[in-house]
């Protein structure tokens, strides 16, 4: 069965679909019917526009990577199309691993071949012949369906040595992961490829220069690669003009918690944080918003005004992330939430630099001391989680140490917890 989007935006009364659209209304499983809904027109025009087209139009759109860090992608196309060195790569990072966000997996379970069509298309115009999609271990439905799907398009001549007669070569190689959170950090994900430890390299050098076997290579996130197919179909001005000028385009949001209706939500950028609950439908009194998962932030439920736009998030001092939208009611416990979340990135820390490896371990321990001596004053440990968190922040190598103290924070500023 396909996958439950759990999207009221599937009526009418409210914008129409661009990413979600054959989700639930084309078989996953077929290429026929992929390409009966629109599949492969968009490499149709991209081999038209030719490598260095295909990056304008990317460029115009002003799309900005989904994985969470928003970083414009055609910025770093034309930084690796560029590179002298070869062969250059593409991965595309489908290791979903940040607590609250299931996006990719609806779009790998209920569209895969429209994640192979934009692979090709990346690295078609990034001069890439090699694809690597690096799979989240615990997505087994996804890992079938993109199995399947691959195959499929080799057979019918859209992977393999001429893609669509054009003379291009490019195939596509699925890695699983092994269920390490770290393993989502590109740099720690080329270790696993390459079959080393899953712990991040220092950045610079950027991945366009020196990325998977220390050759130029793009990598970007499911979503990110799933909006190049718009883009090109309906043109840069056309995408450019849904959503906000400083947030273009469509978006997905993942909301769950205590809400009636949970799922992904397909939204341009720019609604509210109160319009996409509404859809939702929270349930009890609202306590928090977790934003951004736990490398994201709380908000209260007084703010629900907080625009959905990188800009608009930015300004209010919290995060879009991946799109996580967490709600809790007062009757979710917030110190052991937090101290849940901290437990998280105690055990997700690749233990290679010492501020997270001793850090994330010295916030965990603060925690539990407030949490089991309720009642005591727990200002000496909320002074000494802002003393870690700012080590943590300041001197990581990797985002992972950098914000594993960003829930704790604004709980306590934000939320007033322990007060
Ligand atoms: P980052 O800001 O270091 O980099 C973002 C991207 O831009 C990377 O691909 C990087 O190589 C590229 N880049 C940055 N500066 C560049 C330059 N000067 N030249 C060329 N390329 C450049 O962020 P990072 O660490 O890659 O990702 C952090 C984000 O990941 C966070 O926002 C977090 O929310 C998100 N995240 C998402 C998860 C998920 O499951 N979707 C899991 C964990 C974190
Ligand atoms: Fe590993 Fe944490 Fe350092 Fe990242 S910040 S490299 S996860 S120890």
């Amino acid at each position: 069965a396909a996958p439950q989007t759990g999207n009221p935006a599937l009526t009418p009364t409210t914008t129409p679909l661009t990413l979600l659209r054959r989700i639930g209304t084309t078989d996953p499983t077929s290429l026929d019917d992929y390409r009966a809904h629109g599949g492969y027109t968009a490499l149709r025009r991209a081999f038209a526009l030719g490598p260095a087209g295909v990056i304008r139009e990317v460029t115009d759109a002003g799309l900005v990577g989904r994985g969470g860090a928003a970083f414009p992608t055609g910025r770093k196309w034309q930084a690796t199309a560029a590179q002298p060195d070869h062969p250059h790569y593409l991965v595309c990072n489908a290791d979903e691993s940040e607590p609250g966000t299931f996006k990719d997996r609806v779009l790998m379970e209920g569209d895969p071949y429209a994640l192979v069509e934009a692979m090709t298309i990346a690295a078609y115009a990034t001069g890439a012949h090699q694809g690597h999609l690096y799979l989240r271990g615990e997505y087994p439905r996804a890992l079938a369906r993109l199995t399947h799907a691959v195959r499929q398009a080799r057979t019918r001549g859209l992977l393999g040595d001429d893609v669509l007669g054009q003379g291009y070569a490019f195939d596509i190689e699925i890695r699983r992961g092994a269920g390490a959170y770290i393993c989502g950090e590109e740099t720690a994900l080329f270790n696993s490829i390459e079959g080393h430890r899953g712990e991040p390299r220092s950045k610079p050098p950027f991945p366009v220069e020196k990325g998977l076997f220390g050759k130029p290579t793009v990598e970007n996130n499911v979503e990110t690669l799933v909006n190049v197919l718009p883009i090109l179909t309906m043109g840069a001005e056309a995408y450019a003009a849904i959503g906000t000028p400083a947030s273009t385009g469509p978006k997905l949001f993942c909301v769950s918690g205590t809400v009636a209706r949970p799922g992904v939500y397909e939204l341009p950028f720019g609604a509210t944080l109160g319009e996409l609950l509404a859809l939702a439908g929270v349930r009890g009194d609202l306590r928090a918003v977790l934003l951004g998962g736990a490398a994201g932030g709380f908000v209260r439920p007084d703010e629900l005004d907080i625009p959905l736009t990188f800009e608009g998030t930015r300004e209010a001092g919290t995060t879009l992330g991946s799109g996580v939208v967490m709600a809790f009611d007062d009757t979710v416990p917030l110190p052991r939430l937090l101290l849940r979340i901290a437990e998280f990135f105690r055990d997700e820390s690749c233990g290679q630099c010492v501020p997270c490896r001793v850090g994330t371990v010295r916030q965990e321990e603060a925690l539990h001391r407030i949490v089991d001596r309720t009642g005591a004053d727990a200002a000496p440990d909320i002074a000494l989680l802002r003393e870690v968190g700012r080590a943590m922040r300041d001197a990581s190598i990797c985002g992972l140490g950098q914000t594993a103290w960003n829930a704790v924070e604004s709980a306590i500023d934000r939320l007033g917890a322990y007060r």
